[in-house]
């Protein structure tokens, strides 16, 4: 029997109306407008509202995803969740998102791999129909970023912000549109990237809440190193895996931490500035939600057709890496 592949047939995502833009930061810590664009790419990001979550989101873009791929919730077999910032421990956000969205079929997971959770969920989702385990998967990427931010670390507060970005991935003959996906990661450098507290290792306490274990910590331009060349490399092999050359590639959609990251990846990889999507300015780092996100977007600004060669490339906290080539074969 052949294997069946896994093809994107929906997509959506969610974002928060309330904008906070540098202007404002600028009132809440020490830094500038100019500081912010220049070494990052950001002018603005989206903040929850205090009756939004990580779940709401994700539930919203789910909802998008699924009605733009024409699956009722019914039809899922997995909801996979990648977020590092969920609603609860437990129970985990997809199962409240499969409640949500009325999905009572569906096998329900969560996926923590930080900003290439996406990455992650699309390769396991890639997975799970090849060996025949499912056929309709919602690949979702929610954060709520701001809630772990210290608003007083200028150093990381300005980078970060909220939102959700699904996709609908089904068993299809008419592949492969998930032509490959590689993932790397090294813990090793873990300290790079942290929120210590909340688990079991730091439960919350009255210490751990004033001692900020809480918040997000962040060795900027040590994580910025090690970003450019993962991301490139994973892109490369990516590549390489489905068979294809950099040339081929129509569009690099990249995780959107730092707009110098981004162009540093995409000079490695030989690709102008026609072929790379960004859309950092508007929402900063939306860790594992960029990239789904971004893909929405890109297809409702035109720059996704059919038949096109897609590549996803993404860092973060872990640290874990990875990449994706996607041919492109839903009309937009
Ligand atoms: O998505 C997960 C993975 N995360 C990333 O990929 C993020 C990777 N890193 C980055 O994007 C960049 O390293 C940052 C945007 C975080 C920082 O840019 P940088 O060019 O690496 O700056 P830096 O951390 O080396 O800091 C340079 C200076 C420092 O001052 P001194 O020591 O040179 O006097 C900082 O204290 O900028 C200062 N600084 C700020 N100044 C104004 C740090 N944050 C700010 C700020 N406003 N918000």
């Amino acid at each position: 029997m052949q294997t069946p592949d896994a093809v994107i047939t929906g997509w959506g995502h969610y974002v928060p109306e309330r904008v906070l833009t540098n202007a404002d930061l600028e009132r809440m810590v020490g830094t500038t407008n100019e500081w912010i664009v220049e070494r990052s790419g950001i002018r603005e990001r989206r903040i929850v509202a205090d009756d939004e979550s990580t779940c709401s989101m994700a539930a919203a873009a789910g909802r998008a995803a699924l009605a733009r791929a024409r699956v009722s919730a019914t039809d899922l077999d997995v909801i996979v969740i990648a977020t590092t910032t969920p609603d609860y421990l437990l129970p985990t956000a997809a199962a409240v998102v499969q409640h949500e969205l009325g999905a009572t079929n569906a096998g329900i997971f969560d996926l923590g791999a930080a900003c290439a959770g996406f990455i992650y969920g699309l390769a396991v989702a890639r997975g799970l129909i090849a060996a025949a385990s499912a056929r309709r998967i919602l690949v979702v990427g929610a954060e709520t970023i701001s809630r772990y931010v210290d608003w007083t670390d200028r150093s990381t507060c300005v980078l970060f912000g909220d939102g959700a970005g699904a996709v609908v991935v089904e068993a299809s003959a008419e592949g492969p549109g998930i032509a490959s996906a590689v993932l790397r990661g090294d813990g090793g450098k873990s300290e790079l990237l942290t929120v210590k507290g909340g688990g079991s290792k730091h439960p919350p306490t009255l210490e751990s809440v004033r001692d900020k274990l809480h918040h997000i910590r962040m060795q900027g331009s040590e994580v910025f190193k090690v970003a450019v060349p993962s991301m490139a490399a994973a892109a490369e092999e990516a590549i390489a895996q489905a068979g294809l050359r950099l040339r081929d590639i129509d569009l690099l959609v990249p995780h959107q931490a730092n707009l110098r990251i981004i162009e540093a990846v995409a000079k490695r990889l030989r690709l102008d500035a026609s072929r790379v999507f960004t859309n950092i300015e508007h929402y900063g780092n939306t860790s594992a939600a960029s990239i789904p996100i971004a893909l929405s977007e890109a297809i409702a600004q035109g720059r996704v057709h059919r038949g096109d060669r897609l590549v996803f490339a993404a860092f973060g906290g872990g640290m874990t890496w990875g990449a994706a080539v996607v041919n492109w074969t839903a009309a937009p």
